[in-house]
This record gives structure tokens, C-alpha cells and sequence, in this order.
């Protein structure tokens, strides 16, 4: 349903010019949720915005395909793109109160992303925006909408952002790391709400996050990025117990278990990603790499596929990391 082919996004910057995704390319399906992982500043969220159209060609250039249900959002303009953003794709973010207007109650933002890409009339529109609360589990939806931001929790301005989010039936919701904000209890029920959402759609849904365990609860299909690239892509089953990117195992490696911390940050591996303006010439984690080699330092891998199940790994000895470390 999305596919996205080759993407890759620069930027001006005063230290010249950089290019924090590079040639990233990915395919989501109806019904299927896709898990995009990796270190702060892998990529992750600029990806998320080139996917919503939300990079101006003033400040940045794209590149590459991004297909939505058989149509080229690409080349469509940005007024263009702005006015259907949250139709095609809708997008969720970490922290849902900078995304609310403190001035507006509850109920007058949804209706008005009703009104902007539906033609609801204003009763059926009150109507609707009852049931959507309901939908995303408020207890008591018509004191919700009558309410402003910041009087609700930030697990229920969660369900909000949630509810505006599926409002308009997007083909595709995209929510950049949902839960990180939030504590243990409430990250688990948003989780369970998105979860469900899913099942009761057909929206493909893409989750950004730094928490494998999120992963785990809710991805079918995993791609984790290193420095703006995609290193390794499959499922999820076969990411947990076959991993053949390096990274991937520190990854996996660096997760918490039983009687460590809950949480599962992936800045625990040694040494850091390479800064954008000085990658290196071969493979940008051979620095961090305890396996690499002399050609690992001087060329840099192509993403290959691996036999089987589609697998595939940017790391020259890809065939020779068999079991987890
Ligand atoms: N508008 C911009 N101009 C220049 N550089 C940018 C811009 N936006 C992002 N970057 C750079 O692009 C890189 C990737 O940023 P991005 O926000 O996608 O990281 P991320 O993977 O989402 O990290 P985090 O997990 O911390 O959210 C970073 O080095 C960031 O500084
Ligand atoms: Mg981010």
C-alpha cells in the first residue's frame, strides 16, 4: 500500500549540506505495522516528515519515491500535499501537547480536521466526534470535548491526538516514538489502543521508536537505520532470533532483561554514530563494529538480500553472524 523507494533527504546547513536519510527504501501493507528503529538521530523522524510532505524545497531537498496506494505523493505540490495530509497519511507524534492548540477545547480540533476533509454536516459532525472519543477509549467523551489540552492527562491527550489522527480514515498513521512520553501503565494501554485500531482497519501503520519492546508488542515488519541508511530489514520474528546486522545484535544486545532497567534505550553501545558531515568512506558502523575489517573501513556495503524469507542486511559478513551474541 506505501511504498517508498529510495528516499533521501538533505539539508542546507551552515556547515554544508547533509543528508540525514539516504537512499531508504521500504514497503507497508494494509493491516500491517511497520517498525522503524535505530539510535537518536539515525533519520528516523525526518524520514517520518518527508512521508507527510512536510519538508519545504526551501530548506531541503527529497529524493526518491513515495507511493501511496498506487499514487505518486512525490511529485504532487505542497499545497497540495497539505491539504490532503492527514487523509492519506496522518501522523502522531511524541508529545501530543505541542501538536494541540492550548486555545481550542477537544471537541472544536477534531471537528475541525472533520470539517477540513470531510463533508459532514455540523450535528453529524458533534456526533462524530463523540464516537471517536469513545473510539480511543475516553471514559467520558462529551466533558472530553469540552475540554481544553492541558486539563487532560498526557496519556489522554494521547487518545486525542489518536482519535484526530484516524479521524479522516488515512490510508496509512504514522506515529513518531507514541509512547516515550508516557509512563509505563499508560505507554502499555496506547500501545493496546493503536493495536487494536489496527485490527479494526485497514490502515498500515508505521511506528518510529527506540523501544525494541514496542517492537515486539506490536511490528510485523522491522527496519532499523544507522546513520540515515537502512542496515537490516525482515520480520520481526527472524529480527529477534536471527539478526545478521552487527548493529542489530548490539541492539538486541543492549536490551534489558529480567531485573535491568524497563526501559530499552539503544544508546548503550559503545563509542556513536558517525556526525553527518564527516561519514566515513566504508561502512558508517565499522567504527563501532567489533567484527570489522579492513574492508569494512574502505567500502561501503550494498543492502543485499539474503536467501529464504525476504531478509535483507547492509554488512559485508552478513552470512557469518549465524546466532545472537
Ligand atoms: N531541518 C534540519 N536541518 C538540518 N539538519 C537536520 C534537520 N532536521 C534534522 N536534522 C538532522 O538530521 C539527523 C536526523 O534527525 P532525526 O530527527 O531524523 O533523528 P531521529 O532518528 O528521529 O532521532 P531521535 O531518536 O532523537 O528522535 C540529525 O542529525 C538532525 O540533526
Ligand atoms: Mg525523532
Amino acid at each position: 500500500m506505501l511504498r517508498v523507494n529510495n528516499l533521501q533527504v538533505s539539508f542546507a546547513t551552515p556547515k554544508g549540506v547533509v543528508t540525514p536519510v539516504r537512499d531508504v527504501s521500504f514497503d507497508v501493507g494494509r493491516h500491517e505495522t511497520l517498525g522503524i528503529i535505530g539510535e537518536s538521530g539515525c533519520g528516523k523522524s525526518v524520514t517520518a516528515q518527508a512521508l507527510m510532505g512536510l519538508l519545504t524545497p526551501r530548506t531541503s531537498r527529497v529524493d526518491g519515491e513515495i507511493i501511496l496506494s498506487g499514487e505518486r505523493l512525490d511529485v504532487l505540490s505542497s499545497g497540495t500535499r497539505r491539504r490532503r495530509s492527514g487523509r492519506d497519511i496522518a501522523m502522531i507524534f511524541q508529545d501530543p501537547l505541542s501538536s494541540l492548540n492550548p486555545v481550542f477545547t477537544i471537541g472544536f480540533q477534531i471537528e475541525e480536521s472533520l470539517r477540513l476533509h470531510t463533508s459532514l454536516k455540523r450535528q453529524q459532525r458533534r456526533e462524530k466526534v463523540i464516537s471517536l472519543l469513545e473510539q480511543v477509549g475516553i471514559p467520558e467523551p462529551a466533558r472530553c470535548a469540552s475540554a481544553y489540552p492541558h486539563e487532560l492527562s498526557g496519556g489522554m491527550r494521547q487518545r486525542v491526538m489518536i482519535a484526530i489522527a484516524v479521524s479522516n480514515a488515512p490510508s496509512l498513521l504514522i506515529a513518531d516514538e507514541p509512547t516515550t512520553a508516557l509512563d509505563a501503565t499508560i505507554q502499555a494501554q496506547i500501545l493496546d489502543l493503536l493495536d487494536d485500531i489496527k485490527r479494526q482497519s485497514a490502515m498500515g501503520i508505521v511506528i518510529i521508536t527506540h523501544d525494541l519492546s514496542v517492537v515486539a508488542r506490536l511490528c510485523q515488519r522491522v527496519v532499523v537505520l544507522y546513520a540515515g541508511q537502512v542496515v537490516e530489514e525482515t520480520d520481526v520474528v527472524t529480527l529477534f532470533q536471527h539478526p545478521r546486522h552487527p548493529y542489530t545484535r548490539a541492539l538486541l544486545a543492549a536490551r534489558p532483561s529480567a531485573g535491568r532497567e524497563p526501559k530499552s534505550r539503544l544508546d548503550e553501545i559503545r563509542g556513536s554514530v558517525p556526525a553527518l558531515d564527516a561519514l566515513p568512506p566504508g561502512c558508517a558502523f565499522a567504527g563501532r563494529c567489533s567484527q570489522a575489517t579492513t574492508r569494512c573501513l574502505e567500502d561501503s556495503p550494498p543492502l543485499r538480500t539474503l536467501g529464504g524469507a525476504p531478509h535483507q542486511v547492509r554488512c559485508w559478513y552478513a552470512e557469518n553472524t549465524g546466532s545472537p551474541s
